[in-house]
């Protein structure tokens, strides 16, 4: 499946990264256990692959220049709720909602594109089959 999620300004492939290493989300999204945000990682963690690894791939040439320069990556945000809506990692992680079910085979994708429409029902929908909360004050202070 090769998803079409928006141009980054890397060309960093999940699909290529896994069959090539076979790494662990969390590796990357170390956050996602324990914050809202799932995070996506510093280039330092990049880099100690890339100072030896492909290294004369244009796009790992583009992320070094990143390097250099200290500067962090744009990277474009595909899944987004709403600022009035409470959303955390922290508590899906823990009870083993897997990040598929949410997300799609991120694993098989070029550049990640968006499985779901993040809407109130598809929240309130899992929510009620795996009896988790779905009172207004879960979601919206
Ligand atoms: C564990 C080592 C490792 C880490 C960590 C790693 N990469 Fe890679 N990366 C690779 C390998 C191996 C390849 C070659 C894959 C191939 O050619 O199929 C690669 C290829 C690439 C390429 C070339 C295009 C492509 O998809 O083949 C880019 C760009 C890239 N990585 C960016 C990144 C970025 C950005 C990060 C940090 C978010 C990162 N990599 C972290 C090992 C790593
Ligand atoms: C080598 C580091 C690395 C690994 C391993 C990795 N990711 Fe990522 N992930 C990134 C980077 C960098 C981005 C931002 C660029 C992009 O969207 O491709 C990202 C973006 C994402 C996004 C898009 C977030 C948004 O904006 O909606 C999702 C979802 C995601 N990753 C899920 C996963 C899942 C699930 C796995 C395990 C199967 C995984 N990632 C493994 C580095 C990694
Ligand atoms: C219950 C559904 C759900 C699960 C499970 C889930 N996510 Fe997310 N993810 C979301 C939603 C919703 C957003 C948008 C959050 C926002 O706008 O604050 C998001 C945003 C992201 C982002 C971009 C913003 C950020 O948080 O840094 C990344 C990266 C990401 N998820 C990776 C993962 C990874 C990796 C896993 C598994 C460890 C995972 N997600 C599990 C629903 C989920
Ligand atoms: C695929 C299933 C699934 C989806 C989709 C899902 N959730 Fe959840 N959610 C859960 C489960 C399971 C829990 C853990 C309940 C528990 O710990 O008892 C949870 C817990 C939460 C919690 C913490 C509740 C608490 O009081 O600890 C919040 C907040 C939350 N979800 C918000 C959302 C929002 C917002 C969305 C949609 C953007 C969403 N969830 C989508 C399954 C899901
Ligand atoms: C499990 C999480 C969750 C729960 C519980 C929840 N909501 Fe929501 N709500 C969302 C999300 C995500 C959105 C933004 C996406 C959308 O508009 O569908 C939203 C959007 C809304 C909106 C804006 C709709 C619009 O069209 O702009 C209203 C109003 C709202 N919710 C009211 C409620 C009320 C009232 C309750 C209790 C009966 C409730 N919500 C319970 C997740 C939740």
């Amino acid at each position: 499946m090769r998803a079409e999620g928006p141009q980054q300004p890397i060309d960093f492939s999940h699909r290529a990264h896994y069959v090539a290493d076979n790494l662990d989300c969390e590796y990357c999204h170390s956050t996602a256990r324990r914050a809202a945000l799932a995070g996506v990682p510093a280039l330092e963690r990049c880099m100690g692959c890339h100072r030896f690894v492909a290294t004369a791939h244009p796009d790992v040439g583009k992320l070094t220049r990143y390097w250099d320069r200290r500067a962090p990556i744009p990277w474009v945000q595909v899944s987004v709720v709403p600022r009035f809506v409470h959303f955390t990692h922290e508590a899906h992680v823990r009870a083993k909602v897997a990040c598929a079910e949410c997300h799609g085979p991120v694993e098989q994708m070029d550049r990640v594109a968006a499985a779901h429409d993040l809407t109130m029902g598809w929240c309130l929908q899992c929510h009620r089959q795996r009896r988790a909360p779905v009172d207004c004050l879960t979601c919206h202070y």
